[in-house]
């Protein structure tokens, strides 16, 4: 058996990669599938969607790699986080659409039970904030609002999953529910510290514990496939949400180390090893990874549109056929013209935590066009970033002496990553495999199966494609982020 499947869940699209045992990518494949928008600030996705998907993606990604089940020691499992699903335990069936991270619908909820004074005592125990970003709000929302849900879930017969569980249960047939600690860190239910569910957390969002999953290691036994599935019963043996796995796809293993991925959004882990660094700068603290039951942490730092103001230019706009296409544009864009663009298209996210922002453009002048929004919306990305840096050099000193790994879509983008260097005034580096989340779902499956070497070995595999050094002047790096920092005050209407 000489190959791992990594199966990708994310937000819009299921990726399947076969790697061969050195984890280099053997073939891949990938579905998109619908996105539901019931209603202003509500995002949601069909179960049987991402169930459907990630089925057929793995078992394409297969048969082009040209092997056959037998030849599969291990499946490993990454995705899109947060994400909440309830459904049936006795039929499997789902009780309602799955509530998508980006849904905003219980801000009002979050914001009164922050009202009530109950964030401290949650940030705390799971490392998050009261924001409707994470699971528990969402989990108590389909309670609430699902017929006859809560008192069927105090019977215990249903299950609460993030989307990790949900394909677990799926491939498993029914037979394991399950999650891995790093996914239980992002429902607001779990304290990190500890490695428990919370009972007074669960009480407060009146969430019946019989509902969640057990918790395992990030590489650790998740049971076999369905045998009909591929035609044996493969077994499951890595798990981790995906900013996690991408953060062990890059190697970050010291702490100091830090990774950025550029995907539908961006999201910034910084490893700081044992220590459990509470944020006093509204960033996040959590699961890094836990292997062999010691639970490694993270400071994070949670965007939620990146990647997503480009298709906002393609799709919203109609500036650019495709995405790739954005880079040249920015590139012609006039020098001499300001316009920043602050795209809290679904509010803003860390460091400022405000769900009922929307986005701003500020600057515009006759002679603004496509080029100069084009360069606005790169650009925005990189600020975001900066915000996020200070963020963590504030929280953890260590951090000041950083490179910064990126990963996912705008990180092929050459000219963003001069820029992202240019304004934090730091090393970006980009390695020579970008796939990173789905190989660090493969490297944890492949570490359990005993395919992989442990962490210290992977990480001198890791290679470097290409290093951007900063080559802005200090003073027009400090006079542009000033200029970010007055449009985003502005934008949450504080100046
Ligand atoms: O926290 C949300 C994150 O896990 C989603 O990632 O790559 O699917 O946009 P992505």
């Amino acid at each position: 058996m000489t190959h791992i499947l990594a199966i990708d869940q994310g937000t819009t699209s299921s990726r399947a990669i076969v790697f061969d045992a050195g984890l280099r990518p053997v073939a891949s494949a990938q579905h998109e599938f619908a996105q539901h928008y019931p209603s202003s600030g509500w995002v949601e996705h069909d179960p049987s969607d991402l169930w459907v998907s990630v089925a057929g993606v793995a078992r394409a990604a297969v048969e082009k790699a040209g092997i056959h089940a037998r030849d599969i020691a291990a499946i490993g499992i990454t995705n899109q986080r947060e994400t909440t699903l309830l459904w049936d335990r006795q039929t499997g069936r789902p009780l309602h659409r799955a509530i998508v991270w980006q849904d905003r619908r219980t801000a009002d909820l979050c914001a009164r039970l922050s009202a009530e004074g109950h964030e401290p005592m949650i940030a705390a125990r799971t490392g998050l904030l009261l924001d409707p970003y994470f699971s528990g709000s969402k989990l108590k929302w389909l309670l609430d609002h699902v017929e006859g849900a809560r008192a069927r879930a105090r019977r215990g017969e249903l299950a609460f999953g993030t989307v990790d569980s949900w394909l677990i249960w799926n491939l498993t047939g029914g037979k394991v529910h399950a999650t891995d600690a790093t996914n239980a860190a992002r429902t607001l239910l779990y304290n990190i510290a500890e490695n428990r569910w919370d009972a007074e957390i669960c009480a407060l969002f009146d969430i019946p514990m019989q509902l969640l999953p057990e918790v395992r290691d990030c590489a650790a036994d998740y049971g076999t496939t369905r045998a009909d599935l591929f035609g044996r019963e493969i077994p499951i043996l890595g798990v981790a949400g995906d900013q996690q796995a991408a953060t062990v796809g890059q190697a970050c293993f010291a702490p100091g180390m830090m990774k950025s991925t550029y995907g539908t959004g961006c999201f910034a882990l910084l490893n700081t090893g044992a220590d459990m660094v509470a944020s006093t700068n509204r960033l996040l603290t959590t699961i890094a990874y836990r292997l062999g039951g010691r639970t490694t942490y993270a400071l994070e730092g949670s965007i939620f549109i990146a990647g997503a103001v480009v298709q906002w230019l393609r799709d919203g706009l109609g500036l650019i056929g495709r995405a790739s296409e954005t880079q040249a544009l920015a590139e012609a864009a006039d020098p001499g013209q300001d316009l920043v663009l602050v795209p809290a298209f679904t509010g803003l996210g860390a460091p400022y935590w405000r769900p009922d922002c929307r986005g701003a453009i500020f600057g515009l002048t006759r002679a603004s066009g496509p080029a100069e929004l084009a360069r606005a919306a790169l650009e925005s990305v990189g600020f975001q970033t900066r915000d996020l840096w200070e963020a963590m050099r504030a929280d953890w000193p260590a951090a000041a002496r950083g490179v910064l790994r990126v990963d996912g879509g705008m990180a092929a983008s050459g000219w963003t990553m001069q820029f992202l260097a240019d304004i934090l005034g730091a090393p970006v580096d980009r390695p020579a495999v970008t796939e990173t989340t789905a190989l660090g779902a493969g490297y944890l499956a492949g570490l359990q199966a005993g395919l992989c070497p442990p962490p210290e070995d992977f990480a001198r595999a890791w290679s470097l494609e290409r290093r951007f050094e900063p080559a802005m002047p200090d003073a027009d790096r400090e006079a542009r982020y000033a200029r970010w920092k007055t449009a985003v005050a502005a934008t949450m209407g504080v100046v």
